[in-house]
């Protein structure tokens, strides 16, 4: 593999490449993708090898409260409660009762009830809730694409100065980078990752990611 051969098999061959060497799922973790499959849940879960690294931001920054905006079946959260310390939380969001309930048995599956606390509902709506909460340390954005201008503004009152948010799917398989496509979920994330880039309250920088599921990335930010 070298920079002549370049080409989207080749980056899928290093996805594959780098989870057999360090993103390995174990039997739960395949187990919740066949439980979301059953239940007819979408395929929209992280790879394993984004979640490793969700997983490992979290451990590098020490993180003790993390909240998740959508949960779908609990894959990522089960990678980002397993990063956690005993005393450490997950609060995890989602609309769909369907998912929920999913996401609900994966945690107990998991062990990981007392660390997680899973909340059904519309993010906007709920987010709202956590506001009298302690601040999160480090916030996963992964829900409806169009919202996450709210999501962002709404996490950056729920953090505190050092707070790590990271925002999935800013890229859209290259789409954001198109200027001429005006979708909503292409206009709205690459509006958000402009201002994101100009925002005085934070420092980011954009994470490409090739997997299994194409091009997208991850923009990561640190709260000023
Ligand atoms: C991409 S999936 C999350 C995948 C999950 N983070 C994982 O990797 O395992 C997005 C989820 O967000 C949920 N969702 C979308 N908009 C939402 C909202 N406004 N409030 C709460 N959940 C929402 C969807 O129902 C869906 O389950």
């Amino acid at each position: 593999m070298t920079d002549e051969t370049l080409n989207l098999d080749t980056l899928y061959i290093l996805d594959h490449y780098i989870q057999k060497h360090y993103a390995h799922e174990d039997a739960l973790l395949r187990n919740i993708l066949t439980r979301s499959e059953a239940a007819g849940l979408r395929n929209i879960h992280l790879s394993p090898t984004q979640a490793k690294m969700l997983q490992m931001l979290v451990k590098i920054h020490g993180s003790k409260r993390i909240l998740e905006v959508g949960s779908l079946g609990g894959y990522s959260g089960t990678w980002l409660a397993r990063a956690l310390p005993e005393n450490g939380q997950l609060v995890t969001l989602e609309m769909d009762p369907l998912a929920a309930q999913v996401a609900r048995e994966t945690f107990q599956e998991a062990g990981l009830e007392s660390r997680v606390q899973l909340i059904e509902g519309d993010a906007i709506q709920t987010m709202k809730g956590l506001l009298k909460q302690e601040p999160f340390d480090f916030v996963f954005i992964d829900a409806h694409k169009p919202h996450y201008p709210e999501f962002y503004e709404f996490a950056m009152r729920l953090v505190r100065p050092g707070s790590v948010i990271v925002l999935d799917n800013v890229v859209q398989h290259g789409k954001v980078l198109d200027n001429s496509l005006k979708e909503s979920q292409y206009r709205k994330i690459r509006e958000l990752n402009a201002f994101i880039g100009m925002d005085p309250r934070v420092e980011a920088i954009m994470v490409p990611t090739f997997t299994q599921k194409g091009l997208d990335g991850f923009l990561v930010v640190r709260v000023k």
